[in-house]
This record gives C-alpha cells, structure tokens and sequence, in this order.
C-alpha cells in the first residue's frame, strides 16, 4: 500500500448527533480521553456555562472562540487517526450543525436512555439520509433509570426508520445495572461506577454461562436469560453492508458519565466504520487516494478576536496530501493560492498543521474571499457538490433603526448569508428584507456582527413563514405562470434563486399538488 493509501485507511471522521443534554459534550470528553487526548475530563465542558451568554458580543465571541477549538478533535486511536467533528447542540444550533454532516464519513448517534428519540435527533438523522451515513448508536444514562431497552430499539426502528441491531445488551439498569453482555462475543464487560473521569482496566467476564457471570447478575439471572432469548428472536442481526448502506444501526449501551460503554463505540468506529470517501464533484468523481490534494469548505467561523474580521474556514481534505506552504487553487475565484499556516485540531488545541489527508479537516484564514460551499484544488478546476443550504425553519422580518443605512445592510447581509451565518430573502411584493435560520441563535450572531463588522443596527420582527422552498421547472411556461399566481409569496434569495415562502405547511402541499411541473426543493446546493 502506498503512503497516501495507507493515511486514508488509518482515518475514521464522525460526528455525533443527538438531542440536547442527551451526553452529547460528556461523551466527546470520554472520547478525547480515551484518545489521550485530554488526561481528565472535565476540560470540554467548561464551555458550557458560557453556552447562555448570548446577548453580550464579547461573550459570544469568546464562547465562539473556545467553540473554534472544539469543533474540530483531532486523536490517535489503536492505530487509527480519529477525526470528531462537534455538532453545536442546545441554542447555538444552525445551519452549522447540518452542513458539518456533510463532512463526515459516519456519526454517532446518542439517545438518552430514559427519553428515547427526541426531535432534534430525528431532524439530524433526516440530513443523515440525504447521504445514506453510517451510524453507530449509543443509548447513553444506563447508571439512571431508563426505558425498557427493547421498547427503545423499537422506537429506534419505527421513529428513525432504521434496523437496529444490538451489539451489547444492558444488564440492569440504575443502581443495579451491572454491565452489558456482548451478544456474539459471549462476554459481559463489567461496570464499575467511580471512574468516570478516568482510563481503567475494564473487567470481561467470558461465557454467561460461567460461575463469575452468574455471580454477578444474582436473582437476576434467569430473567436475563430470558430477555436475551427474546431479544435475539426479535432483533435484527448486525450486518456490515447494511451498516455501510445506513441502513442499519449497531447499538450500543453505557453511561458516557461513567466512562462505561465509550471505548466499544470507539472500537466500532474502527472497526466497521469507513475510512473516508470519495466525494462528486461535478465533473466526476474524486477518490481519497488521488494524489492531487482537493478539499470543500462547510463551515465559516467567525475568529475569537473580534477586533480581527479574520475568520476561519473549515475544509474537509478529499483527497492528496496537504503541506505547509503548499498552492492550492481556489477554484470559484480562479486563483492560485499559497497556504503558509492553516489550523490544525491536534489534541484539543489549536496547532500548526503538519501535513493531513483525506477526511482530516484544516482551518483557513478568511478574509472574507471563502464561501462555503468553496472547492480548493492543487490538480484540475473542478467544484464538490454535496454541501447544500438547507431550507430555514425560522424566519424573521429585519428593521433598520437607521433608514439611511440599507445600503450596509443589504451588503453586511449579503456577506453573511455568503459565509452561511444566516439565508437571506428579499420578497417580490415588498422592500422587506427576511432572515432565515435554522437555530434560533443565528439571529443573534446576525444582529451582533452586523453592529460590529457593518455598523448597522436592526431589530427582528415576527412573520408568518412557515418554510422556505427552492423552485425550479423545466417547463419555462408553467414556471411564469407560477410565478404570477404565486406572486404574493415568492422571493429571491441572496444567491438570486427563486424561493416560494410557503405560510403553511397545508400551503406548501396544496401548492406541490397544485403544480406538478414546479419543483419544490428543501434544500439546494451551494453556487
Ligand atoms: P449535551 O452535550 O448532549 O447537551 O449533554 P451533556 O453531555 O451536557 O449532558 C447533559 C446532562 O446529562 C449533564 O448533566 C450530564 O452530566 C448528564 N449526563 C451525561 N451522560 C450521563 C450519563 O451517562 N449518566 C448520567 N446520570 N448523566 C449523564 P447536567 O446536570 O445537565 O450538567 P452538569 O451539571 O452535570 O454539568
């Protein structure tokens, strides 16, 4: 194998998916622990109390600036190089959060044991879909009461309409959860609460069957006996292609707290997961092997020091090997340029980039010449697709304070819906300027950097847009009826694509049945 295939194989680049407060943070620390990468865990979470400071900029600039750090984790694994890519949970959930999924090769699922799946999840899970993703599922707070495992797998299935097949099995849960039992290796791996912060030994007890499993599990033996007996009649089996496929989820079970569980995720990771792919571009396909580096931005971050415009772009290597001092071509811009000192994510902290492969991530300075979306090559002009803008969720109409400033505030937000902090629309039948967001909180980013960066000054106001929908038709003469008929609700977006804003989610399928020839897409791609 040659040195650029061997690189490729070693990585494995994730994220994790999951609800708020279902362990998402708590697992990352178990993770970059078992990785070496931090000696105690504990260092991550520290960001969580800044997680509410929203109103004050320099507060968010800092929780931002930490968040830099942690949204890229970069650790050594048996061998392996780990990539994690953090998905903001909680309010400063955006457009971030999906766009970062499409960077990945696989993800890890998180469910809280005692609430099952929960509707951020299945948000997630749906941008997941688009792409078939491969997911590892954890069901988190076994060290807690929670709902009976079985009903769990099923909601899993129905829910997120995925097979789901056990890999461990809980032994008891709250305080008499005991460990979980491996269901093709035949052995329990025994929890031991008090060590959550810490690597330890874990202890394996070979056969069920043995004198030290029966001793362990007491009077709940034999009712044990029986559920496993249940449970592999009625589940699905782990199957690899079919993991692969993202048709099927292997589950694991643990308490991230308790530090019980991760490193079985983590070996699956290893083992089963992808190394990374090949990615289209639209002139053909490119494969992490190639040796001409390529690599596409989904993310644009502003920098922690807000009196620098400078922000960071995160790209996502596909192929080729990236070294200091390189050229790159940025393609849109068709513009040859040299990358002295891109970011790397080592270990937690920022460093200086050695050299990275397919399915590693770097960071760029940006200042203000990166759009995401953007395609960097050092062989041919070509350009990824994949990374799409995802239809908003939640709108609202912008109020100038100072009339005479909509000159800066149609660039200031035309620049930032370029950077992917928010989408904007200008309706046809007004002068309105409407944001669109997924997470609450881009509005806020919104309203504090164009005070900052644009010296503007707006408010929001509520209005009554339910979704938004990309439109296109083949069929020119349908597309200019539609047109007039919807006048009312359509808009161009900051990309100039017409967009229909729908009030309604019976609006929107009145309209799709209505008009046939009228393509109605939830999301579209970047350029
Ligand atoms: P998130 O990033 O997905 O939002 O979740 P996070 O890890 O912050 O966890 C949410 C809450 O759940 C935290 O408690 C965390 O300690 C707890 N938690 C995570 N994993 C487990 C687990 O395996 N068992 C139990 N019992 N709890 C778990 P919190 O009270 O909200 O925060 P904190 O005060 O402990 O920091």
């Amino acid at each position: 194998m040659s040195n650029l295939a061997a690189e490729v194989a070693k990585r494995r680049t994730f994220a994790i998916i999951s609800h708020p407060d279902a362990g998402k943070t708590t697992i990352t620390e178990r993770l970059l622990l078992m990785g070496q990468a931090i000696s105690v865990a504990g260092t991550v979470k520290s960001r969580k109390s800044d997680r509410h400071a929203t109103s004050d900029w320099m507060e968010m600039e800092k929780q931002r600036g930490i968040s830099i750090t942690t949204s890229v984790m970069q650790f050594p694994y048996r061998e392996h190089m780990i990539n994690l890519l953090d998905t903001p949970g909680h309010e400063d959930f955006s457009e971030d959060t999906y766009r970062t999924l499409t960077a990945v090769d696989s993800a890890l699922m998180m469910i809280d044991g005692g609430k099952g799946v929960e509707p951020r999840t299945i948000a997630l899970m749906n941008v997941c879909r688009l792409r078939d993703t491969p997911i590892i599922s954890f069901v988190n707070k076994l060290d807690r009461d929670i709902r009976d495992p079985i009903e769990l797998l099923d909601e899993i299935e129905e829910v997120l309409d995925i097979q789901a097949a056990p890999i461990t099995w809980p032994i008891g849960c709250y305080r008499e959860f005991k460990g979980v039992y491996h269901l093709k290796n035949d052995c329990i791996h025994v929890y031991t609460p008090g060590h959550g912060h810490e690597r330890t030994e874990e202890k394996v007890i070979q056969g069920l069957d043995s004198d030290e499993a029966r001793k362990l599990l007491g009077s709940m033996y034999d009712d044990f006996v029986e559920e496993l007996e249940l449970v592999q009649g009625a589940c699905h089996e782990f199957d690899h292609d079919a993991y692969l496929a993202g048709k099927l989820t292997p589950v694991f079970f643990g308490t991230a707290l308790g530090n019980f569980g991760v490193n079985h995720v983590l070996d699956a990771f290893v083992d089963w997961s992808p190394a990374p792919l090949s990615r289209m571009t639209q002139e053909h396909e490119v494969l992490p092997t190639d040796e001409n580096f390529s690599g596409f931005v989904f993310k644009i971050q502003a920098n922690m020091d807000p009196r620098h415009r400078d922000r960071i772009a995160f790209m996502r290597v596909c192929s080729g090997k990236y070294e200091q001092g390189m050229k790159m071509r940025h393609v849109r811009i068709k513009k040859d340029i040299r990358i002295a000192d891109a970011l790397t994510f080592f270990s937690s902290d920022r460093e200086r980039l050695e050299d990275a492969y397919a399915g590693d991530i770097i960071g760029l300075h940006n200042h203000g010449t990166i759009q995401i979306g953007d395609t960097f090559s050092a062989g041919e002009d070509m350009q990824f697709i994949g990374i799409p803008h995802f239809a908003p969720e939640l709108f609202r109409r912008v109020r100038l304070k100072d009339p005479l400033k909509s000159k800066q505030l149609r660039q200031g937000l035309q620049q930032l819906a370029e950077e992917g902090a928010t989408q904007v629309f200008f309706p046809q039948r007004s002068n309105d300027i409407i944001l669109g967001a997924v997470g609450v909180l881009q509005f806020d980013v919104v309203a504090s950097r164009l005070k900052e960066e644009y010296k503007v000054e707006c408010s929001y106001e509520a209005i009554n847009v339910w979704s938004a929908r990309w439109v296109t038709s083949d069929n020119a003469k349908k597309l200019d009826e539609f047109k007039d008929k919807a006048y009312e609700h359509l808009s161009v977006d900051g990309g100039g694509h017409l967009t229909y804003l729908a009030p309604t989610r019976v609006n929107l399928s009145l309209m799709e049945e209505r008009w046939p020839d009228i393509q109605f897409h939830a999301t579209r791609e970047h350029h």
